[in-house]
């Protein structure tokens, strides 16, 4: 009896020590398991057997890669090193993408700067071919010295920016008023691009070609996605069998509430919502949030 059950505690001990080693396997895949390189193939390498890559921009070229599935909802992340020294003018984007003519996008992007001037992280979200939501955060550590994680969350319900574990910004499903959401299965994508005619002071800080090649790392090719076969498969992205998409993930916890309002209040620089001279009628979802801040 007394071997049996140390033999027993000792096999789960094992299992469970497998399950680790595997479930951490997973989250450590190669890029290729998941992605592709979608441009800029030369601008392109990749570190530890493709568990981490590298792309780059100098004056020839950009690079980028994509995911090889759309998807309808997920969690999705990615660890990120920026560019260091002058960045100004080069754009970091970590994104969701919907390749349709009235598009579907939920943006990360790093605005480059001067060097030891801070980047800025631009977020925005467009549903049905409309965008113009723009808002601006400093972030409150140096993005070029170390990998930080970046993530979507996306459920029919909200959708959650993540740095690290502050929440940044929720775009919620207003749809119920009229206000667009995104729904149509969108592909996963990063890529690094000139945009020195808008990216750093609206554009008036260009690009230093001197300091390319600007290089951009990322790690971590696991995707927490509902992927899409086929186009009919849509409404299974819903489903309470995906994480993400149960009830705890339908709004942001306590905790999370009270971080989110501490760094944004520190931290905003931009918000479409308070763009008055750009929108003298704020955009619908900016009414709704404004009754929530009040509350
Ligand atoms: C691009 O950069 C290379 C290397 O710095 C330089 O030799 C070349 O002249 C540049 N080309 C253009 C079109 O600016
Ligand atoms: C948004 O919420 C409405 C209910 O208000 C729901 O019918 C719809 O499916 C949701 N939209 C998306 C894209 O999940
Ligand atoms: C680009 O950077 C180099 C090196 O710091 C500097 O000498 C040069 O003046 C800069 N060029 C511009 C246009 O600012």
């Amino acid at each position: 009896m007394y071997y049996s059950s140390i033999y027993i505690k000792v096999m789960y001990l094992f299992g469970f020590l497998l399950l680790r080693v595997f479930s951490k396997g997973d989250q450590n895949v190669p890029y290729d398991v998941h992605y592709n390189i979608i441009y800029g193939n030369q601008h392109v390498v990749s570190f530890n057997q493709g568990r981490e890559l590298q792309i780059s921009m100098d004056n020839s070229s950009g690079s980028g890669f994509g995911s090889k599935m759309n998807y309808g909802s997920g969690y999705f992340h990615m660890k990120i090193k920026l560019p260091n020294r002058d960045s100004a003018g080069v754009v970091v984007a970590f994104y969701l993408h919907s390749n349709t003519n009235l598009h579907d996008e939920i943006d990360f992007e790093f605005l480059g700067n001067r060097e030891g001037q801070p980047y800025n992280l631009q977020t925005n979200v467009f549903a049905n071919g409309e965008g113009g939501r723009e808002q601006r955060i400093h972030l409150w550590f140096d993005p070029t010295a170390d990998f930080h994680n970046y993530k979507i969350l996306w459920n029919n319900h909200q959708i959650v920016f993540f740095v690290d574990k502050i929440p940044i910004r929720i775009f919620k499903n207003n749809s119920n008023i009229g206000v667009g959401y995104p729904q149509q299965p969108m592909q996963l994508l990063a890529t690094i691009w000139d945009g020195d005619d808008w990216a750093t002071n609206g554009g008036y800080t260009k690009i230093n070609w001197s300091f390319a090649p600007f290089k951009a790392n990322f790690k971590d090719f696991k995707i927490g996605g509902c992927p899409i076969i086929n186009s009919n498969d849509n409404h299974n992205c819903n489903s309470q069998d995906y994480w993400w998409n149960k009830r705890k993930y339908w709004e942001l916890s306590f905790k999370q509430r009270r971080l989110y309002k501490e760094y944004r209040a520190k931290y905003i620089t931009y918000d479409y919502c308070d763009d008055i001279p750009r929108y003298s009628i704020p955009p619908q979802e900016c009414s709704i949030n404004m009754i929530k801040k009040k509350m």
